[in-house]
Formats: structure tokens, C-alpha cells, sequence
């Protein structure tokens, strides 16, 4: 038995070496963990439990049959993360680059199986080559039997990505159908082809970092959704978001021990500027409506006209969206539009119930909008809106003007609550370029056209610059004061927890993608 139990400590020994010490040394020199360090930091302590530790690939060619490392260049397996069972797997470096081949993808397959059919969350963390060279069509394969367990476990277990390496090629795909993606500041980076290929087809001079690092993709593509500044952060980010989410879509969101105190926020009646044309930090307001210290923004640096995160009121996690007057009086453009859709879609699929915060003056208008899918991308959200069955809760701060009124959680498309503070307005548009057109004539007429106008202006502002006319029609449920938002908001989405809503039957609806 001895010399069993001593070949079995051998192997396991073996197997914790990776690709060995120069290649481990090399990985960190470039300010990446290995494999098994990433997953002690992101387990709770002592809870990780490996599965396929002396896998090893089948390939001949190119001498491979004499390059065997156990395992096989990925480590997979299940833990805790915040006491609640998650599945993970970690691409090795340090063994043929992370590269996948029949059986690395086979490894990462068995731990998809797993979470699916045990419903809890999988996480993936990305550090790879991108197809095992060596292995041609068997490694192409592996690639797709994980594309299509990504596409049936959508929506059924949360799925978290993070590219702390290279991620490049087709393999770029995985983590982009999973729900959130996280990077790591300058030593991540994602593209369907590299600089190279770019210099030759398009010959345009980029680095792989200007092309596909995380800065490109938290502000241009939304690829991503989280950056770190290390691999020690990005999967603290990862646990931080694991614990708003339930573990599948049968469960509901943790809820954390809350008890009901003072909840007026007197700072609330103050916060909006005096002009209703001035700007200000929306982030202000969520951070005075949420649990302290509980809001997670999500996408931060893309399409900044939107604000999207997960916050607590009450205890309970809730999804945020919210218009930000900072960023282009914060408008709804093709970015936000798609930014926020998916943001929707992610919240109902696991019973996050959701809180809109209206500001809008409308549509970005230009040529650029409209031929970059205004119509198609606004759509996206209306729909996402629309068909969400979660409890939804509006709250309009100040403008909801014209067709962008309907889109954000209108009462008509099925919100449940919708709250207005007194300060908002809702109108088709605002009183200036109201009264422009509809007093054409009589201010063209007028010995003082200016004065006017600006007495039309005022007539339409009385007549609609306000919540009333909404609120007589009931398309407010209550104008609130600001101060006693946070309690009424509480009240509102306890009223809602046992809400049941089920859609027309149908095989899947056809969301304008
Ligand atoms: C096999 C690979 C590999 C790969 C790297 N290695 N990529 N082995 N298949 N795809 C090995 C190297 O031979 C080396 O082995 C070790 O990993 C580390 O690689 P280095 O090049 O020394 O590291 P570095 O300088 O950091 O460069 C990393 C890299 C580079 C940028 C990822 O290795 C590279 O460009 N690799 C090829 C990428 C690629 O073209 N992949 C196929 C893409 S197509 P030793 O023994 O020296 O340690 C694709 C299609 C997917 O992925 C389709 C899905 C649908």
C-alpha cells in the first residue's frame, strides 16, 4: 500500500508542478498568477476540490505522445465562493500556453455538465494560446462543444469569464456568450485576429493592447464588463459579484440580514441642480436610494449616458438602470440602448428584480445614430423592457420625454410601481422646442418674437412640465417626495416579491438582436 500511496503522491506532486518552475517563474514575471494560485484566491479557503487532475492529452503528432503534463494545461474543479457552490475552471499557462486541445476542452465540458445539472454558477478564467497547434480539428471541436454548453446553460446557471491572458481567435467566443466578462489591466487581451493579421488585410499599425486589451473593450466594444488592475482584484470583482446573483434561475438573489431603520434621505430633496437643463452625477442618487456600500457598477466606462449595476435596498439585491445626465444629458444612443438591453435580459433571466431611474430627454439624433441602428438598437431595450416578468419599479427624477418615456419601464409596457419626484416632466419633448413648433406662427408674427417665446415656453412648461397630467391618468402610481424615496422603493419591491407573470406561449420571441 505504501508504495501505492506513494505513487499516488508522486502524480499529485507532478501534477502541481504545471509546465514547471522556469515556465511558473515566467508567468509570474509578467504579473500572472498560475492556474492554482488564481483558483486558492478566488475559493473560499480549503474548499477547492480538483476533478481530472491526471488527465493527459491523446495527441501522437510532432512528438507530442513524449510532451505529457497531468492535467493537460487547464485545472478545473468545484468549491465554495461567499459559503455557495460554484464550478470553476483555470487555463495553465505554463503548460503548451493554456492551449486547448480534445481533452482540456473535454475537462472544462465534464465542469459545464456539472454546474448545469447541479445549479450553480461556473466560472472560467481564461489564459490561453487559443487552439492546441498540434491538434488540428480535435482541438476546433473541443472549442465547440463548449460554445454550444455556454449557449444551453444561458440563463439557467450564472457564467462569468475572466481573460487574464491571451484570449484570441475563436476562442474569443466562449466568454462572449457568457453573461459577464472581466479583464485584467495590460497583461489580458481579446481579438478575433491579432495585429498582424490587421497590418496585412487593413494595414493599420496597432498593438495587441490598442487593439483588444481591456481599455478598448470597457470603452469601445463593451466587450468587457469588469477591469482590474491585477489578477488579486479581478477575482475579488468576481466573488463581489457572485454574491448579488442566486446560484440558477429557479433560485432568488441572496438577501442579506437588513433591519429597517430611519430611511429618510433628506440630502435627496437637494440633489437635483435648480435648472432642469443642468447636469448631475446620477450615481449620487443611486448611492443615497441603495444599501450602504452596495452598489456594483457594471460596464462602467462604455456607454456612459446609462448607468448599470447591482445594488441592495432593504437587503435585497436589485438591478439598476439609469439615465445619466452627466454624459450627454443622458441620452438614449445606440450603446446605452444595447448596454441596457442586455443588462435587462441578464436580471430577468435570474429573478433580479429590477429599479429604473428616468432622466432622458430622448434619442441622440445625427446620421451617426441612425445608420448605426438607432431604430434597431433602441428597440433592443423597448423589447428587453417589455418582456421582462421580474418586478420592475421606475422612478422618474426629471425628464422622460417622448418615445424614450415609453422605453424606460414605462408603466404601459408592464412596469409594476412608477414613482415620480415632483421635479419631473413628462412630455413629448421639452418646453422650448415645443413651443418652437407648435407656436410657429404666432411667434413669427409677434412685434417681440423673443418675449414670445418665451411666454409659449412657459405655457407649455405649465401645462406638461410636471408629473400631474401622468399622474391623473395613473400612469403614475404616486409623485413622492425625494427625501422619502429609499422607504417607498423598499415597500414597493417587498410588495412585489411574490409577483407571478408568465409570457404568451411561444417557442422564443424574436428580439430585434
Ligand atoms: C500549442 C502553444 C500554443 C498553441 C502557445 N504555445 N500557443 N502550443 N498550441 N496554440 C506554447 C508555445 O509553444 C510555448 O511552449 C508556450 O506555449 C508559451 O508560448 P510563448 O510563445 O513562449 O509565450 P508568449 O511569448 O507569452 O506568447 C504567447 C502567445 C503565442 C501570444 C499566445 O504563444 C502565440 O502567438 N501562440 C499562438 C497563438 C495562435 O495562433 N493560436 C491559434 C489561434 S487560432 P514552450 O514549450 O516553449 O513553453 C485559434 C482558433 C480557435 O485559437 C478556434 C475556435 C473556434
Amino acid at each position: 500500500m505504501n508504495d501505492k500511496l506513494k505513487l499516488l503522491r508522486e502524480k499529485i506532486e507532478e501534477a502541481a508542478k504545471a509546465g514547471g518552475e522556469q515556465r511558473i517563474a515566467s508567468q509570474h514575471k509578467k504579473g500572472k498568477l498560475t492556474a492554482r494560485e488564481r483558483i486558492e484566491l478566488l475559493l473560499d479557503e480549503g474548499t477547492f476540490e480538483e476533478l481530472g487532475m491526471l488527465v493527459t492529452h491523446r495527441a501522437t503528432d510532432f512528438d507530442m505522445a513524449d510532451q505529457q503534463y497531468l492535467g493537460d494545461g487547464v485545472v478545473t474543479g468545484y468549491g465554495l465562493i461567499n459559503d455557495r457552490l460554484t464550478y470553476v475552471f483555470a487555463q495553465d499557462f505554463t503548460v503548451f500556453g493554456g492551449s486547448l486541445s480534445e481533452t482540456h476542452a473535454e475537462k472544462i465540458c465534464k465542469v459545464m455538465d456539472l454546474a448545469l445539472q447541479n445549479g450553480a454558477p461556473l466560472v472560467g478564467l481564461n489564459d490561453s494560446g487559443g487552439a492546441r497547434i498540434q491538434e488540428g480539428v480535435n482541438s476546433l471541436g473541443g472549442y465547440a462543444d463548449i460554445f454550444y454548453r455556454n449557449t444551453m446553460v444561458s440563463g439557467v446557471i450564472p457564467q462569468i469569464s475572466a481573460i487574464m491572458g491571451p484570449c484570441a481567435g475563436g476562442a474569443v467566443y466562449s466568454p462572449a456568450l457568457t453573461d459577464f466578462v472581466f479583464m485584467v489591466d495590460h497583461t489580458s487581451y481579446m481579438f478575433v485576429t491579432g495585429p498582424n493579421v490587421v497590418k496585412t488585410v487593413t494595414m493599420e499599425s496597432v498593438t495587441s493592447e490598442q487593439l483588444g486589451g481591456a481599455t478598448a473593450h470597457a470603452t469601445k466594444s463593451g466587450v468587457t464588463h469588469f477591469v482590474s488592475d491585477n489578477d488579486a482584484d479581478c477575482l475579488y470583482a468576481i466573488k463581489e459579484l457572485l454574491s448579488y446573483l442566486p446560484q440558477n434561475c429557479e433560485e432568488q438573489p441572496p438577501q442579506v440580514p437588513y433591519q429597517l431603520a430611519d430611511e429618510s434621505r433628506p440630502t435627496l430633496d437637494e440633489i437635483l441642480p435648480e435648472s432642469s437643463n443642468q447636469a448631475y452625477d446620477v450615481k449620487a442618487v443611486i448611492k443615497e436610494l441603495t444599501d450602504i456600500n452596495s452598489f456594483l457598477e457594471v460596464q462602467k466606462d462604455y456607454a456612459q449616458n446609462m448607468v448599470t449595476g447591482f445594488g441592495r435596498l432593504g437587503g435585497r439585491s436589485i438591478g439598476i438602470v439609469a439615465n445619466q445626465p452627466m454624459t450627454l444629458a443622458g441620452v438614449l444612443d445606440v450603446d446605452s440602448s444595447k448596454k441596457g438591453a442586455r443588462f435587462v435580459r441578464f436580471c430577468d433571466s435570474f429573478n433580479i428584480p429590477l429599479l429604473v431611474l428616468v432622466d432622458v430627454p430622448g434619442f441622440l439624433p445625427g446620421t451617426d445614430q441612425e445608420w448605426n441602428g438607432i431604430i434597431a438598437n433602441g428597440a433592443k431595450l423597448l423589447y428587453a423592457f417589455c418582456e421582462a416578468t421580474v418586478p420592475r419599479v421606475s422612478l422618474i427624477l426629471r425628464k422622460a420625454y417622448g418615445g424614450a418615456y415609453d422605453v424606460m419601464n414605462s408603466k404601459h409596457i408592464g412596469s409594476d410601481m412608477n414613482f415620480a419626484w415632483p421635479s419631473a416632466e413628462i412630455a413629448v419633448m421639452g418646453a422650448k422646442g415645443a413651443a418652437e413648433i407648435i407656436f410657429r406662427k404666432e411667434i413669427a408674427a409677434a412685434d417681440d418674437p423673443e418675449s414670445m417665446m418665451t411666454s409659449k415656453e412657459k405655457e407649455y412648461a405649465e401645462k406638461f412640465a410636471h408629473p400631474y397630467k401622468a399622474a391623473a391618468r395613473g400612469f403614475i402610481d404616486e409623485v413622492i417626495e425625494p427625501n422619502e424615496s429609499r422607504i417607498k422603493l423598499i415597500r414597493a419591491f417587498q410588495m412585489l416579491t411574490s409577483k407571478v407573470k408568465t409570457l404568451p406561449r411561444k417557442k422564443h420571441g424574436n428580439i430585434p438582436l
